[in-house]
């Protein structure tokens, strides 16, 4: 029988200190998560420094609990995998310099995770069966992309968001109906009250890349149609305008993702990202791959968003190849995936 192999998947990225232990890339022994959306509601987003500044109080509390949870020790543990880009520099700074203190101290072997890549092997937790390739529409808070995942570890951005992320654009528009910070889960929710297609908001298609997404006219529309019932001293219903602006952005999603699969021959469709937790999105995207004969992964809404089991896993497969990261590793906020 082989060795079990431990993982310590650490995420710092944003607002989230999370921790985890991950066995053989697939099992989560623990998944720790300190949530600073609370602190973070009261600005209306989240504010770098003190993201930063909470960080580094929960850090190694986090992590702490991981270990205990899963019942294991640093002892057990075969390599160290944490986010080193993309994110915010101070959060980030965080647990890449937690990392290489353990790395360093303990001497285990640190793998650098690309916080993207992560969200993408969220999929791979608890589908067993699932193997590249498949397709992955990401759509996070500040990610949007189509990427081909040729084999653990190796994508190909097909296509990508021209100005705005999907997750950006639903905190933008939350911020306009008033619903606060973060905006995503309180769309999701205030939709089904709603009519989605009470308002006719655009659907955007780039001439010449059928795989790339735009949302800032979808805002602007948005906003103007705030702006014209206001003028009028019409009553706005929120309930329509967030069901009809999340129908817009899903309608686009979809459309594009069941596009790419069938031009790159891909018969298995995973999502990956904090809006990936969204239920009318999930539901559109198994409807659209049950018609298209294609089969739909999607990781559970814990698994969407930020979170370190996934960091854990993705890292799992980098220590297979053999990847390893130096005490030199350090953040790199814009990052791009498949970059080392
Ligand atoms: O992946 P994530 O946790 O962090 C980033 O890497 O950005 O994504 C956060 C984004 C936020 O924009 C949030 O509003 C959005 O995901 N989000 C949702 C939902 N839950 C989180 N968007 C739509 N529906 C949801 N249920
Ligand atoms: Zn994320």
């Amino acid at each position: 029988m082989t060795k079990d192999i431990l993982i310590l998947g650490i995420e710092t990225s944003c607002d989230e200190t999370a921790a985890a232990v991950v066995k053989n890339g697939r099992e989560v022994l623990s998944n720790i998560i300190s949530s600073q959306i609370e602190l973070h509601k009261l600005y209306g987003g989240v504010v770098p420094e003190i993201a930063s500044r909470k960080h580094i109080e929960k850090i190694n509390q986090v992590i702490e609990e991981a270990l205990t949870t899963a019942e294991v020790s640093l002892d057990d543990i075969d390599a160290i995998g944490v986010t080193y880009g993309p994110g915010l520099v101070g959060a980030l700074l965080v647990g890449v310099a937690e990392a290489k203190a353990i790395s360093f101290a303990k001497n285990i072997p640190l793998v650098g995770v690309h916080h993207i890549e992560g969200h993408v092997s969220a999929n791979y937790i608890e589908n067993k069966d699932l193997e590249p390739p498949f397709l992955c529409l990401i759509v996070s808070g500040g990610h949007t992309h189509l990427v081909l995942v040729k084999e653990y570890g190796t994508y190909e951005i097909i296509g990508r968001t021209r100005d705005d992320a999907a997750g950006e654009a639903f905190d933008k528009v939350a911020r306009a109906i008033g619903l606060g910070y973060p905006g995503g889960p309180k769309i999701d929710k205030l939709s089904k009250e709603g009519n989605k297609k009470a308002i006719s908001f655009p659907r955007a298609h780039i001439e010449g890349a059928p795989y790339d997404f735009s949302f800032s006219g979808l805002k602007s529309a948005v906003l103007n149609h705030i702006n014209i019932c206001e003028m009028k001293q019409e009553e706005i219903n929120r309930a329509d305008i967030a069901a009809s602006f999340q129908e817009a952005v899903i309608d686009v999603l979809v459309t594009k993702a069941m596009l790419a699969a069938k031009d790159f021959g891909m018969k298995t469709v995973a999502i990956a990202g904090g809006v990936a937790s969204n239920s009318s999105l999930r539901e559109a995207m198994a409807t659209a791959c049950k018609e298209k004969g294609l089969t739909f992964y999607h990781p559970s809404p814990i698994f969407c968003t930020d979170n370190a089991a996934m960091i854990g896993t993705a890292a799992y497969y980098e220590y297979l190849k053999g990847t390893r990261s130096g005490l030199d590793l350090n953040a790199v906020p814009n990052l791009k995936i498949g970059e080392r």
